[in-house]
């Protein structure tokens, strides 16, 4: 900040150079994933310029995804995404997943009851208007990094008492031999609106992925409908393609 009040001649809006100067600090590592950054006061007064002009600064940064914003507990650097590769080929759980990478699964739930079924769960599921739609909805974080907020929807018949799953729904359907054995998943492009990105902890707007998965018993019979969105800056999914004679 010293520099900052140095270079402070040189033409360009105070807190376009603020921002610069903290965007150099991240790229060379002089502050990393998870470091504080120092209240605006202080940095106010090193600098010697005003706290609106710390203010822009910063939130320029935030929107950006370079820094991020804990409410009651300041201003930290952004962690960096560790992009995760996930297989298109294999059905398994986002427990599995994770836990074959050695990351630590964790689920705040949204959501979790016995609903009248929506015309899509209804047609999907193959649910009448008098039965039940079990709804699960979690925030799924991966070593303390939120990556996905997940909604399913199954029939109440399955999934009876949704609030007893555990933390694993493909783990709960199993135990009643229910588990899933083949699926078929859409991704589409979105863009995250605030409350999702709120959640998942980026800039509203940003790009996300989303996801439909239908998935059936051996028998053919319709199990899951979940719709997730996953974060754009964390996953890439991989398929491998063969040439078919
Ligand atoms: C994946 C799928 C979901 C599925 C979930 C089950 O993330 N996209 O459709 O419901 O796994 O995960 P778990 O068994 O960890 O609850």
């Amino acid at each position: 900040f010293a520099m900052l009040k140095e270079s402070s001649q040189s033409g360009a809006p105070l807190y376009l150079q603020l921002r610069r100067s903290i965007e150099e600090a991240v790229n060379r590592g002089l502050i990393g994933p998870g470091d504080a950054l120092p209240s605006e006061r202080d940095i106010a007064s090193k600098a010697d310029i005003s706290r609106v002009t710390v203010r822009k600064a910063v939130q320029d940064l935030v929107k950006g995804g370079i820094l991020v914003q804990r409410h009651g507990s300041g201003t930290f650097v952004a962690p960096r995404m560790e992009r995760v590769e996930q297989s298109l080929s294999r059905l398994t759980s986002f427990t599995e997943d994770m836990a074959r990478r050695g990351m630590n699964v964790r689920s705040v739930w949204l959501d979790r009851g016995l609903y009248a079924p929506s015309p899509d769960e209804m047609m999907v599921l193959g649910l009448s208007s008098t039965e039940l739609v079990a709804r699960v909805a979690r925030l799924r974080i991966a070593n303390d990094t939120p990556l996905a907020i997940e909604r399913a929807a199954l029939s109440a018949s399955v999934l009876p008492d949704p609030e007893a799953i555990g933390s694993s729904l493909y783990a709960a359907l199993g135990m009643t031999g229910n588990r899933p054995v083949r699926a078929v998943q859409r991704i589409s492009a979105t863009n995250l609106g605030d409350a999702d990105a709120r959640l998942l902890e980026v800039p509203p707007g940003v790009a996300g992925l989303q996801i439909e998965r239908i998935s059936y018993l051996a028998s053919g019979k319709v199990i899951e409908f979940t719709r997730s969105v996953y974060r754009g800056d964390a996953y890439d999914f991989v398929a491998e393609l063969r040439l078919t004679g």
